[in-house]
């Protein structure tokens, strides 16, 4: 939630803030500003404005600055309405502390009384502008701004990034970092700092993270990083990123949402044959003694967020078949207060494509305070989750930038599959033969993906078409698609914001078959499977009160045909891996419907990407 940039170097300041800050809109897009530092008439310029970044463009057009350093913030509101005044950079009454700042200063109010006590002026309704007057007025007093800059951050309580700037020092910016991810990417005589490598990868891709309660003052030639409790010095590595630039731009995609659902293939491809060699399933990060606690684990629980949630609670039937483990699934803000049983033998696997997502770190905290085993399933190399975490597992699923998540997703999906089976090896679950005829299958996987992509198009715009205006759909699956149907409908609902509701098909009966009637679209995912007569025996439920049947299920089902006003069709493959297939229609479907009723795809209204506030 909100996007921090900021550049010190020699190139014109405004072109690279706001190509930062378009790396990272995706984050909040409700307002935005930025600040730089104008040598000829030294001074700090700060340029703000509401609305998506376009709006400030159009107010930067026109407006030459040539200076070399400089902050920039797009918006997620949490205090105050997204006004122009309550856009970032802040600056205190002298004008010459700048601040942008990502999270909640949770003793704001205190902080606020006592500047107001003492004359100061507020200027927006956001805790962010306490820190900026802070740092001003203990600046002045003690006469150095960085440790007046390090002992502001120790007065603000909370989980916050903030970059800031001042004209009492103009050769440098000051960054610090609390559970907010902040990176620095290091380029030759310059730095660019961002709350997401994303945003460097025009640039960089050599990146240093900061961790928790660390503050680095950046400077042309130099980053000196102090651990903010002690004041002291300290040495930090830098590593290199394999994302390309590219990979982060829509490459002639109207929306990165479909752009990413088409990458599918190619991400699982990459995931295939990374973790498939000569018929064995593979981790390269997992060391011995990872593998070792491994084959002990009495019990997982798996705990996440949103998609990643989902993406766990498929993972749950998987290791339960494969590996026989007893698996407990929970939504992180729910695991993290609920006094977890934990034991030492006990795994806690963190699902997150962005690894930095508050509700999970907390619950991952809550795992290690307890003393079981972490394994975060992440996406972003080197993100918070991904360093914490006693072992990770990466995803490799390349940047997702549309705000509706897709391809981390399925990649998910594949990873949670393969370590299923590695599991069920490792413990003597699984056969040899099973294991080969497992593989062959999964290898597969992305053909049919391609397929669908090119052949199941049209009907599924077909399908959105007569979808599209209905104000209510229902979303039924079971087993391994009862993940399917949550995950259709939050798609459907996040992007249309038409109402969506997934439910385990047999709970229909329990009470939300009183809302079928002849307007109501029931989404059914009904692939060959354990469950497959139950869900026909659902589906005809709903087909006798005039419900209209839309159905994904396997090539060749006539009878499901037969039944549907709208099939959509994916080819025979083993349970296990069926959830991959057929959730892809339904992203499909909710991107079709979401253009059709004109929405903002890649950035929903009121969500972020990467959720960094609890
Ligand atoms: C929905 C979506 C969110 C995320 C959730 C967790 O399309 O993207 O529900 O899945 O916010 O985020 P991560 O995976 O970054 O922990």
């Amino acid at each position: 939630m909100c996007g921090i940039v900021g550049y010190i170097g020699r190139r014109e300041v405004l072109p690279v803030l706001v190509r930062g800050l378009e790396g990272l809109e995706y984050r909040g897009y409700d307002s935005s500003g930025l600040a730089c530092f104008d040598p000829e008439h030294s001074r700090i310029v700060a340029v703000k404005e509401k609305g998506k970044l376009d709006q400030l463009k159009a107010r930067l057009e026109g407006f030459h600055h040539n200076g070399c350093i400089g902050i920039g913030h797009t918006r997620w509101a949490t205090h105050g309405a997204p006004t122009r005044d309550n856009a970032h950079p802040h600056l205190d009454a002298s004008e010459q502390f700048a601040i942008v700042h990502n999270g909640i200063i949770e003793n704001y109010e205190r902080l606020k009384t006592d500047l107001l006590r003492a004359g100061t002026h507020f200027k927006s309704e956001t805790d962010t502008e306490v820190f900026v007057h802070t740092w001003g007025r203990l600046a002045r007093k003690i006469r150095d701004v960085r440790e007046a800059f390090r002992q502001t951050v120790l007065k603000c309580h909370g989980r916050f990034a903030f970059v800031g700037m001042s004209l009492k020092t103009p050769d440098r910016i000051f960054v610090f970092r609390r559970s907010n991810p902040i990176v620095i990417g290091a380029g030759s005589g310059e730095y660019f700092v961002a709350s997401d490598v994303t945003a460097l990868l025009p640039y960089t891709r050599e990146v240093i993270y900061l961790e928790d309660d660390e503050m680095a003052e950046v400077l042309r030639s130099e980053v000196k990083f102090y651990n903010v409790k002690t004041g002291k010095r300290m040495q930090k590595k830098s590593i290199r990123i394999d994302w390309s630039s590219e990979q982060a731009q829509k490459g002639g995609w109207p929306h990165f949402m479909i752009k990413e659902i088409h990458e599918q293939p190619d991400v699982l491809e990459t995931a295939l044959a990374k973790r498939i060699q000569k018929g064995r399933i593979v981790w390269d990060t997992l060391s011995k003694k990872a593998e070792a606690r491994l084959k002990k684990i009495r019990k997982i629980f798996a705990v996440s967020c949103g998609t990643a949630f989902h993406a766990g609670l498929a993972g749950k039937y998987m290791l339960e078949e494969y590996a026989k483990i007893p698996v407990e699934t929970s939504v992180s803000s729910e695991f993290r207060y609920s006094d977890p049983i934990l034991e030492k033998e006990d795994m806690v696997l963190l699902v997150s494509q962005s690894g930095e997502t508050a509700d999970t770190l907390a619950a991952l905290h809550e795992a290690k305070e307890r003393g079981a085993f972490s394994l975060a399933l992440v996406n972003v190399v080197g993100s918070t989750l991904a360093r914490e975490a006693d072992a990770v597992i990466y995803t490799h699923a390349g940047p997702e930038i549309g705000v509706a998540s897709t391809k981390a997703y399925t990649a998910q999906l594949i990873h949670l599959a393969l370590f299923s089976i590695y599991l069920g090896k490792l413990r003597g679950k699984i056969s040899n033969q099973n294991l080969k005829t497992l593989l062959g299958h999964a290898k597969k996987l992305p053909a049919h993906i391609r397929q669908f992509l090119v052949k199941g198009k049209a009907k599924v715009e077909e399908c959105a078409d007569a979808l599209s205006d209905k104000p209510n759909l229902i979303y039924l699956g079971r087993g391994y698609n009862y993940p399917t149907a949550l995950e259709g409908a939050l798609k459907f609902k996040e992007i249309t914001y038409k109402h969506a509701h997934g439910y385990a098909a047999g709970e229909m009966k329990h009470g939300p078959i009183a809302l079928v009637d002849k307007n109501l679209p029931v989404v059914s995912i009904a692939p060959a499977s354990k469950t497959y007569e139950k869900m026909m025996s659902n589906i005809e439920e709903v087909k006798a009160r005039d419900g209209i049947i839309v159905s994904i299920g396997t090539r060749g089902d006539e009878k499901l045909r037969l039944k549907s006003k709208y099939f959509l069709e994916i080819p025979s493959v083993p349970e296990i891996f069926s959830c991959i297939l057929t959730v892809i229609p339904l992203q499909l479907l909710a991107y079709q419907a979401a253009v059709l009723n004109g929405r903002e795809v890649d950035q929903p209204r009121n969500l972020a990407k990467s959720v960094t506030v609890e």
